[in-house]
């Protein structure tokens, strides 16, 4: 990370949803190396510098005084956020949202109703819940910046893996809503897809490629610091360019029009 960058960054606060799990515990570590102050919320009660990150056997979150965990109790209406932030001096600049995972079970014509329904929830709806609460709280920033981690299955379709496919395409468009809407005019949104299997994600048992944790959150980190970031922005491993394969066909301006219901806001200040 160059000095410009890192000054950008310097003291911003900024929420990472998921910053628990793999992907997330990249973008807290490279974030707090960065000077930023980072509000990890978690369903989990027990400290989670106590316990491996998900697929891998090493305690990952690295414990600093900038960074804090703070418990949801539910995502439906989660004021735990808006008290953390207040004591971390919020409100918060930007939010990262690096929840969802990968899956792989039966095809979609022999997969239960139940199962399907458990995977749109913890994958699409899990978004939905993420930005309702936290969107309305970066109107006020002045850069303002929700980024949403994604993968390879919501471009490409995942034959077994139906449901994280459809639940990566619906997140993708859940973004394009949010631009579109009355909130589109004051914070930018921006998707980073990852579609490369995260290098050291023992879940991951036979993958094609795979990318390194800290291009994926060097990736995060550009898109908050340049307000001229496009709003997709893949991460491939490709070689010669440090696994950031830039924006996408579909990247333009982003502007905003229309005046979509909005939620109703968690107080962030
Ligand atoms: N891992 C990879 O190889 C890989 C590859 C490509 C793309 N990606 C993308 O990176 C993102 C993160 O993946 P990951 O592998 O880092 O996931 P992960 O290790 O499974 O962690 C996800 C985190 O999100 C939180 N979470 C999960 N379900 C949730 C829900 N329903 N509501 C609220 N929070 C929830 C959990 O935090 P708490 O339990 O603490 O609440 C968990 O720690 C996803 O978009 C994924 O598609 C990952």
């Amino acid at each position: 990370m160059d000095l410009a960058r890192r000054v950008e960054l310097e003291d911003r606060l900024v929420v990472v949803a998921g910053g628990t799990g793999l992907v997330g515990g990249f973008v807290v570590r490279a974030l707090l190396a960065a000077g930023a102050r980072v509000l990890v919320p978690t369903r989990r009660a027990e400290s989670p510098g106590a316990r491996p990150s998900p697929g891998t056997q090493d305690a990952r979150v690295t414990q600093d005084a900038r960074l804090t965990h703070v418990h949801v109790r539910t995502w439906d209406d989660p004021v735990e956020i808006a008290v953390a932030a207040r004591a971390a001096g919020g409100p918060p600049d930007a939010v990262v949202a690096a929840i969802g995972g990968w899956w792989i079970g039966t095809e979609l014509v022999d997969l239960a109703p139940d199962a399907w329904r458990e995977l749109i929830t913890s994958h699409l709806t899990a978004h939905f819940l993420v930005a309702r609460a936290l969107v309305p709280g970066l109107a006020a920033a002045t850069d303002g910046v929700y980024v949403a981690l994604n993968g390879a299955a919501a471009r490409e379709p995942m034959a077994g893996s139906g449901p994280v496919s459809v639940a990566g395409a619906g997140q993708a468009m859940l973004l394009d809503v949010l631009r579109a809407e009355t909130i589109g005019r004051s914070v930018r949104f921006h998707e980073v897809s990852v579609l490369a299997a995260v290098a050291g994600d023992e879940r991951n048992r036979t993958p094609v490629a795979t990318v390194g944790g800290d291009a994926v959150a060097r990736a995060v980190l550009g898109v908050l610091a340049d307000p001229g970031s496009p709003r997709d922005v893949r991460v491939d491993g490709a070689p010669g360019i440090d696994g950031v394969a830039g924006p996408s066909a579909a990247d333009d301006a982003g502007g905003a029009n229309g005046a979509g219901g909005r939620p109703a806001p968690v107080d962030l200040g």
